[in-house]
């Protein structure tokens, strides 16, 4: 089996078998990750650069040490240290770089969009880390994985996405994968952080949050990205907190409390409360650790494609 796909831009019209495949490879890499050695040769000779214009730490961290788990060559970039300082345009970046005879880029940029024009124009394979409010294809794959090792499947599942979600590439992808899955995906936050279109992303809509929790078995809470100006949509943290704030005092009443995910880093007690992100329902660290795993998947699936296979 093979990915239709050469890049990995975004989930929007990923074909589920390609999902499928990721999310079934996925288990090989968790067993090597649990081994005393943690490393195999599969991407031996190739060479991977990690571009990143847009500060991360656990995107770039669990990417590096998927690649070198997989014993690959790894070149980091990061923009506040690179020639982008001295004017350098985004493309002549990338052309360089590639001039040195790079295989594949993970790229995480602000501006939406930013990894397709790249990799329109540049010979290599393209992973995007995150771009802008637009996508984040690995963040939601690892948050798809890690929902369906606790609950077997997907197909059926009802899964609301709680909070900042106008702000989100999270959502964005979560909301394409999950429903190419077969998934019922709703969202819910405060009208102010719910982009304009979203229903005609064909989800469900929550403005309140326990109409939401009724509806989920799985819900997954977003950050409030306060460098994005979040925190002008509501009139104080305190009363996000009171109105979207998931604690364990609002999950504790239902009869069925859903499993909660969040993809970090976590504004504890704004929107989540540390009684329920260190909790029994919550698998925060089950995603840090799947995230590994299925960026191996993805690099070594994307890695070793040939141009045949498509
Ligand atoms: C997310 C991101 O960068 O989009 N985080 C991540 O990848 N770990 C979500 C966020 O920043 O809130």
């Amino acid at each position: 089996m093979a990915l239709s796909i050469r890049h990995l831009l975004g989930l929007e019209n990923v074909p589920k078998e390609d999902i499928q495949l990721i999310l079934d490879t996925t288990p090989s890499f968790l067993e090597v990750l649990n081994r005393p050695i943690k490393k195999v040769p599969t991407l031996q000779g190739t060479t991977i650069v990690n571009l990143f214009f847009e500060s991360s730490t656990r995107t770039r961290v669990s990417f590096e040490l998927a690649e070198r788990r997989l014993s690959a060559d790894v070149v980091n970039f990061a923009a506040s240290t690179s020639s982008v300082n001295k004017g350098e345009t985004l493309l002549d970046t990338a052309r360089n770089i590639e001039a040195m005879k790079v295989d594949m880029v993970v790229m995480r940029h602000s501006v939406p969009g930013a990894p397709h024009f790249l990799s329109r124009m540049c010979t290599s394979s393209f992973i995007n880390a995150g771009d802008g409010a637009h996508e984040h294809p690995t963040q939601a794959l690892l948050d798809m994985y890690s929902i369906r090792q606790k609950t077997g499947a997907l197909e059926g599942l009802n899964v609301c996405i709680i909070g900042d979600i106008a702000h989100s590439r999270v959502a964005r992808s979560n909301i394409f994968g999950l429903k190419t899955m077969g998934a019922n995906v709703a969202v819910c936050g405060p009208p102010s952080l719910l982009p304009h279109e979203v229903e005609s992303l064909g989800v469900r809509v929550f403005t309140n949050l326990d109409e939401a929790l009724h509806f989920s078995d799985v819900i997954n809470v977003l950050r409030i990205q306060l460098e994005r100006k979040a925190g002008a949509a509501f009139p104080s943290l305190r009363e996000y907190r009171e109105t979207f704030g998931i604690t364990w005092r609002r999950l504790e009443g239902l009869s069925n409390p859903p499993l909660v995910l969040h993809p970090g880093p976590l504004n504890r007690e704004v929107e989540i409360s540390s009684d329920v992100a260190d909790g029994p329902a919550s698998i925060i660290l089950d995603q840090v650790t799947n995230g590994v795993a299925v960026r191996m998947a993805i690099l070594y699936l994307l890695g070793t494609r040939k141009e045949s296979d498509s």
